[in-house]
């Protein structure tokens, strides 16, 4: 269950709580001070200028007026500190409030499972790590301090008012309703507006996104036109949005500026009758007109605060669903520890498996066991859930049927890190960093020496085409491996995936796009190994499926042939018909 945002914000400022209460405290006590000189001329006046005895006073009484005067002057010396300090408490309190949450989400992000990554937008993730976040921050420092600010003006002003008379105070508190009314008619119609704002916003975050990193094919499409027209729309429609939003504003101000400027006129009028029938003396409604403002101001404040409340609102919407986001694929409490080196046997026992939202089953009724240091290869047509298959051995995705079990324990019983510290994986679509072709290659072990990160290259047949490049090993590899053939990433993510010593190492099609040669070689570097390994290998070429101790066909998620090489040609069946074709466009 989600709490509330109070709380929730409340929860995450425990370590700052004191200071951000006394920086509460200061906002409050700097506001009472802005009555002091009002106070203070009200007294001057009172005793040396309107008074009864003001001559002989100002004559006799020098002493009380430089009194008045210092204190006057201390009294805004001491203000103007308080003012200092509380607006660096509550700036340094929402800087550490936003350094902390946004480690934590991020943190939060990448431990996610598959299904959230397929859910959430990339471009909607980096507006909740960074714009929603601010707004959330621009409320700690600034909305709640305004907040308490103008409550601690109003309600000090009002005090003082009631002291001096209380039909001065009354007279306000019949006219602030019609403000309040105005007021909250303007909070229920932006707050819907800063919702679809957001989501604009986000919207836009997005389009930008996708298209940056997706600028080769909007090249190779010649797609630039449509896609600059498509990100104008977005942007013209955050632009429109933002407009109207403001424009709220700007239909209910008339009205709040009607009230608050006609307040001070008619409190003066009031006033005025009071200090002409002597119920109010000449000091006391000088000190009384030199206030007005801080009753005015308040209400005029009040607008811009509920604007951005209503921002943070549907921002911190937004950053509390990652917040309580809770990954479904995690380590289960009675977790077996498993510390040591997993043995690497791999056994699917009648496993099914669907895609989450999904109803066709994508796998079917699997059996099968990798015997640690076997290596099983997987055939099957485009579609048919080869790579489904892999993913369930790290526990990518939960079975939804039958057991995975890894060294014989079902793998939701293992740890998760400890499961997947145990298996190299060079996936389909390969992802390199922008760092060194080392830096890429060392991902898994940041501590691995360089003559380990050759060997792994050299495992991978990687190293003559490192070596040939400007700065080797040293060489940077853009964002997600540009720079790089094909083929040349395939065999640093394969050099990655062997460089973590992995007891299981599983290939998504790690091959397909390097030449035979190169391929023989990685084949039998594959075989000589210096660790003990099973090897699980997706392929389509019957040169890296061959010399498998176990080969599985795969048909629309079901295992339709199994068995090795020679044993699957006997049988005639789908395996026996690839290698024909294959042989045939080899003659
Ligand atoms: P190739 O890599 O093309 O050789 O195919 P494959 O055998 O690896 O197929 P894969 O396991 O990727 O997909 C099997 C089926 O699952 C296909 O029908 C896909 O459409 C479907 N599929 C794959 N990934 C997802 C996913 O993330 N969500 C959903 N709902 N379906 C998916
Ligand atoms: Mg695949």
């Amino acid at each position: 269950m989600q709490m509330s945002r109070r709380k929730w914000i409340w929860e995450n400022l425990k370590g700052r709580r004191t200071l951000y209460l006394i920086g509460i405290i200061g906002a409050i006590s700097y506001n009472i001070l802005q009555l002091t000189a009002p106070f203070v001329v009200s007294r001057l006046i009172d005793t040396f200028i309107s008074g009864e005895n003001a001559a002989e006073n100002l004559k006799n009484n020098r002493q009380l007026f430089y009194t008045y005067i210092l204190a006057m002057v201390g009294l805004t010396l001491i203000r103007t500190a308080i003012v200092y300090g509380t607006g660096m408490t509550f700036e340094s309190v929402s800087q550490w409030f936003l350094y902390k949450m946004r480690n934590f989400l991020y943190n939060k992000v990448q431990r996610q499972d598959m299904n959230f990554y397929n859910t959430y937008r990339t471009g909607d993730l980096m507006t909740r790590l960074t714009g929603d976040l601010d707004a959330v921050r621009h409320m700690l420092a600034w909305v709640i301090k305004t907040i308490i600010e103008s409550i601690s003006l109003f309600t000090a002003t009002m005090v003082y008012f009631f002291i001096m008379d209380w039909r001065l105070a009354l007279t306000i508190l019949v006219l602030a309703p019609f403000i309040l009314i105005v007021i909250i008619l303007f909070k229920n119609n932006v707050g819907q507006k800063h919702r679809i704002l957001r989501e604009k916003l986000s919207g836009l975050n997005t389009a930008a996104q996708e298209n940056i990193s997706g600028n080769r094919v909007v090249k190779a499409f010649a797609r630039e036109p449509y896609e600059i027209e498509k990100f104008n729309e977005a942007n013209k429609e955050f632009n429109e949005m933002n407009k109207e939003t403001a424009l709220t504003w700007l239909k209910f101000y008339p009205y709040i500026e009607t009230f608050a400027s006609l307040m001070p006129v008619v409190l003066l009028v009031v006033g005025g009758l009071f200090m002409i029938d002597g119920s109010l003396t000449v000091g006391e409604y000088a000190a009384f007109s030199g206030l007005v403002w801080a009753i005015a101001n308040p209400m005029r404040n009040l607008g811009g605060v509920i604007n951005e409340f209503q921002r943070f609102k549907a921002a911190s919407a937004k950053v509390m669903e990652i917040y309580y986001s809770e990954a479904k694929i995690k380590d289960a409490d009675d977790a077996l520890d498993k510390p040591e080196r997993f043995a690497g046997k791999v056994e699917f026992k009648d496993v099914s498996f669907s895609y989450e939202g999904s109803k066709l089953p994508v796998l079917n009724n699997i059996t099968f066991t990798a015997e640690p240091g076997e290596t099983v290869a997987i055939m099957g047509e485009t579609g048919c859930g080869k790579t489904s298959l892999i993913h369930l051995i790290p526990r990518f995705y939960e079975v939804t049927g039958g057991q995975v079990l890894v060294d014989g324990v079902d793998v939701r019983k293992l740890k998760l890190q400890q499961l997947r510290k145990n298996i190299g994986l060079a996936t389909q679509d390969v992802l390199l960093y922008s760092d060194t072709i080392d830096g890429n290659i060392a991902y898994g072990d940041e501590h691995l020496p360089k003559q380990e990160v050759e060997k792994f290259a050299r495992y991978a047949a990687a190293s003559d085409f490192i070596a040939k490049m400007p700065e080797g090993y040293e060489t940077i590899v853009g964002e997600r491996g540009v720079g790089l053939s094909g083929g040349q990433k395939q065999r640093i993510s394969l050099a990655r995936a062997l460089a973590i010593r992995p007891s299981i190492l599983i290939l998504d099609d790690t091959t397909s796009a390097v030449d035979m040669e190169t391929e023989k070689q990685i084949q039998e570097s594959l075989k000589n190994l210096d660790f003990p390994c099973t090897k699980i290998i997706i392929a389509q070429r019957i040169s890296t499926t061959k010399n498998a101790d176990k080969i599985l066909v795969l048909q629309n998620g079901r295992i339709t042939e199994m068995g090795s090489h020679e044993e699957l040609i006997a049988k005639k069946g789908y395996y026996y018909s690839i290698v024909a074709l294959q042989m045939g466009e080899e003659v």
